[in-house]
């Protein structure tokens, strides 16, 4: 019972019902119609909520400053598809014009993970950084940092810390620890820090896992009465489920797509994820696929396919029995491959500049 009234932003708990979610904890229902140029997230309902949108859509539209800031833990070697989404948002609202900053979770991986910072910063430079280059991020438009280098988030975390309470944060997060505070102030400073440089209000694209942080960031934000600062918005996506059709990416289960990934194992992947195909060729036919259930019609929608056109035009196919799932694998297959070269050809020459950046 407990468990439902909190998200756990460290946990592997997923949520399956989005509403409730709206409802339960005030966000805000995502509108497609404030935003530019919408992406294709944005466009298909797989962005679905957030908290102060409308400051942020004016901003746009009035070209007025703000900031987009996300952060990873380099815990897992590997990104995967589901990663994506938040890399996707971010490069959104850079390409609208967002001052935008990109930070290495380094502090919170050794505190809550037991990942060293040597490790954190290894990962990070030899591939997230490089994969995020590749996934679009505009690097010379970036501000890169490693929180444990960063003394202005460092010091303003520490000075944040006395506008927190152990109540609220047992409201918020449910249990804690010592080492979870560390990490969520120091996200609070984070998520505060470009602030300090130029009065503006900010955007943070992640998953929905880390609302917590941002109740937290908001409540503190008020309180700090002498920086003036903006509550911080926040815009989330959905999950992107696993090739099983289950919620949770299992590295055995192999039911996941990691960036970059090798043809045959792509291949493998693909054969067996869960469709809504029926059981002969000829009962599809008859009675055609059932698209909202198969998770390949997931990656077209959330990854592979661009054009809206050709996405409805392929459900409806699939619907009414045209198109059989061999062939949707077929067709994922090789929009994935060519995915994947692309990805490759931009993450090595990402590899080679990321040298040459100023990350601190
Ligand atoms: N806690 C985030 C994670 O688990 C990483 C993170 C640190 C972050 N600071 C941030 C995310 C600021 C968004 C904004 O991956």
């Amino acid at each position: 019972m407990e468990k439902e009234k909190f998200i756990d932003p460290w946990g592997s708990e997923l949520p399956e019902d989005y509403a409730k979610l709206i409802r339960e904890f005030g966000l805000e229902k995502f509108n497609v119609s404030d935003f530019p140029n919408p992406n294709k997230l944005m466009r298909r309902g797989l962005v679905f909520a957030g908290r102060s949108l409308g400051i942020i859509s004016r901003a746009i539209k009035e070209k007025k400053p703000f900031y987009a800031l996300t952060g990873i833990m380099p815990s897992s070697e590997k990104i995967h598809l589901g990663n994506k989404c938040v890399i996707d948002n971010l490069v959104y609202f850079q390409k609208q014009g967002a001052k935008t900053y990109m930070l290495v979770a380094d502090l919170e991986a050794a505190a809550t993970r037991g990942i060293s910072l040597e490790e954190s910063r290894k990962r990070a430079l030899n591939y997230h950084i490089p994969a995020y280059i590749a996934l679009g991020l505009n690097p010379r438009k970036t501000k890169f940092y490693f929180q444990s280098s960063n003394k202005e988030v460092t010091s303003l975390a520490f000075s944040l810390s006395g506008k927190a309470t152990l109540n609220e944060y047992r409201a918020i997060y449910g249990s804690t620890s010592p080492a979870r505070i560390m990490s969520s102030v120091l996200q609070v400073a984070d998520i505060l820090y470009p602030q300090l440089e130029e009065e503006m209000p900010g955007i943070i694209p992640t998953g929905i896992d880390q609302d917590p942080h941002i109740r937290l960031t908001r409540d503190i934000a008020k309180r700090a009465k002498g920086y003036k600062f903006f509550l911080p918005s926040a815009i989330y996506h959905k999950y992107t489920p696993a090739l099983d059709g289950s919620l949770k990416m299992s590295k055995s289960k192999g039911n996941f797509i990691e960036l970059p990934e090798s043809s045959e194992s792509i291949k493998k992947k693909i054969m067996k994820a869960v469709t809504g195909g029926r059981k002969t060729a000829e009962e599809q036919r008859k009675l055609g696929g059932q698209p909202e259930k198969d998770m390949i019609y997931e990656l077209f929608k959330q990854h592979l396919i661009e054009d809206d056109k050709e996405l409805l035009q392929r459900i409806k196919d699939n619907k009414a029995g045209k198109i059989l799932s061999r062939e949707d694998k077929e067709y994922a297959i090789e929009l994935l491959n060519k995915f994947m070269d692309d990805f490759k050809r931009k993450f090595e020459k990402a590899k080679n500049l990321v040298p040459k950046l100023d990350i601190s």
